[in-house]
């Protein structure tokens, strides 16, 4: 059963049980993306498990979400249970080994896994202004912000970092007008609130360093096993945008960063993106049409991404479209529009002359899928009506002390768990503001800097004062301190991809 060049997913059979097929997913597709629909209880936690670690023995790792925390169960062997050797002997899964997945948590909050963090500059100024759910007008100027920071060599790490930059533009706003176009205090008024929105929820935790290497999440281990990375996203999920523009960026950080490896015989890492329809909720034209570029595109990085959502119409056509691997669980059809959701995921499949695939969508059962995957040349496959293999892991959550457990051994404990706060722009903006106050008060003035520190530590500084010259000095400074920087921090251009995430 166990073929190299494929993971088993489990049966299908005659209506008349003449015969009964294996159904599998070819490696050499697994980049081919793929999409797990089906309605509440309907198996697909499951189905993404199996295949998360189906996909890990072949040597493949994976990054999936779990929602509900009820996906931490790969991290440890399933127990022997009469529904799930039933369920093995009719798959003809044999021998059905009980073995967990070589498993890494993640968190942005740093309690379920490892802290995970990205910096404001690798984010970029478009994933942000989506994070933030800015306004055309308020996402010019946060690009502004980036533009000035890579300019004046101002490294843009966490929040408060960019909370600086952005007091400081609001004190030279008009200087800044002039040369970028309307700098208006109001677009940077507003941005500044929905950075502390962001910074309450948890947003904090997440800007900063040590931020994510990817190469940690595409680790193997020495018996030749893909690590499963698996997020805790139950509390992540309170803030569905943050979840969403979270994974987005790591897509795009994968996107950025594999080179192109055209079609392997295997994928390089397979990416499930659970609640998938928080993504194209309400997302900008603009950003669905990148969205899609990128999934088109990451292909050939070797990367398969899975979707996985109740209906196949929460994702866009251009998007679908591009889904090679489908397995379609249960759907209801009472009302008028379940009825047509049904008939469009129904569509989508080649049909198979044995059964009609609507009536089969509303009759599956639990833990049972219509599937259809790439066959040689690429072509999809006629539907199947497959009972879906049991785990070999833990059908449920972990205790908390069996998580602490996986964790302490996971190859980078230690690694991302303290926060580091290296000299950003934050700290050079601070030093800037006390260097021009030392400036001016030698010219005799007796003038300070307002506060654009954004520490209200500082708040003692700031205060009516004429503008002019304050402007004058920060100028200065400003020229001072590219001089200072260049080289030393950032040093060069720049360049970002097709979603405005830092290229490196
Ligand atoms: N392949 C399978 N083998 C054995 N049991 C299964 C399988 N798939 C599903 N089940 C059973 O069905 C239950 C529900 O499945 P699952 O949690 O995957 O549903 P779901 O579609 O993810 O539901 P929800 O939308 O509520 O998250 C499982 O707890 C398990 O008992
Ligand atoms: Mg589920």
């Amino acid at each position: 059963m166990a073929q190299e060049d494929s993971i088993f997913i489990g049966a299908s059979r005659k209506p008349d049980d003449s015969y009964q097929r294996p159904e599998s997913l070819l490696l050499k597709y697994g980049n081919r993306h793929g999409l797990i629909t089906g309605a509440t209880g309907t198996g697909k936690t499951v189905t993404l498990q199996v295949l998360a670690q189906s996909f890990s023995d072949a040597g493949v790792p994976v990054f999936c979400a779990d929602i509900k925390g009820d996906l931490s169960g790969i991290a440890i062997a399933g127990e022997p249970k009469d529904f799930l050797s039933k369920r093995a002997e009719a798959v003809k899964l044999d021998p059905y080994e009980f073995r967990e997945a070589p498993t890494v948590f993640w968190d942005i909050f740093g309690e379920q896994g490892h802290p995970i963090r990205a910096t404001i500059s690798e984010m970029g100024p478009l994933l942000l202004a989506r994070l933030m759910n800015l306004t055309e007008a308020q996402e010019g100027v946060l690009n502004i912000a980036f533009r000035i920071a890579d300019e004046e060599g101002l490294l843009l790490l966490d929040l408060k970092d960019l909370q600086s930059m952005l007091a400081n533009m609001a004190t030279r706003s008009s200087e800044l007008s002039g040369r970028y176009g309307n700098v208006s205090k109001a677009s940077v008024g507003a941005i500044q609130r929905s950075l502390l929105v962001l910074e309450q929820q948890g947003g904090a935790n997440f800007f900063g360093e040590p931020a994510l290497r990817i190469a940690d999440i595409m680790r193997t281990t020495r018996d030749g096993r893909g690590a499963v990375n698996v997020l805790a996203a139950d509390k992540l999920m309170t803030n569905p945008r943050l979840y969403s523009t979270f994974l987005l960026w790591l897509m795009s950080e994968l996107f950025e960063e594999l080179p192109e490896v055209g079609d392997p015989e295997k994928p390089r890492l397979v990416f499930f993106f659970d609640e998938a329809h928080l993504l194209f909720n309400e997302a900008p034209k603009a950003l669905l049409e990148r969205v899609e570029q990128v999934v088109r595109l990451i292909r050939s990085k070797g990367v398969g991404v899975y979707f996985v959502t109740q209906n196949p119409l929460d994702v866009p056509e251009t998007v679908l479209a591009q889904l090679g691997n489908r397995v379609q669980h249960a759907l209801r059809a009472y009302t008028p529009r379940e009825t047509n959701a049904v008939k469009v995921a129904a569509d989508t499949f080649r049909p198979n002359p044995d059964f009609n695939t609507f009536q089969a969508i509303t009759s599956l059962g639990t833990g049972e899928a219509l599937v259809s995957t790439l066959e040689e040349k690429g072509v999809p496959s006629m539907v199947q009506r497959t009972l879906i293999r049991p785990p070999s892991s833990r059908i449920g959550p972990l205790a908390p002390e069996e998580r602490q457990k996986v964790m302490a051994v996971s190859p980078v404990a230690g690694q991302y768990d303290q926060m580091m706060d290296r000299e950003s722009a934050f700290e050079m903006l601070q030093k800037r503001a006390g260097q021009s106050q030392a400036e001016t008060q030698q010219e005799g003035s007796g003038w300070t800097l307002p506060d654009f520190g954004g520490d209200t530590q500082q708040g003692g500084r700031s205060g009516s004062r004429p503008r002019a010259s304050n402007r004058q000095s920060v100028a200065e400074a400003a020229i001072k301190s590219v001089v200072r920087s260049v080289g030393s921090t950032l040093g060069r251009e720049l360049v970002r991809g097709i979603l405005g995430v830092l290229r490196k």
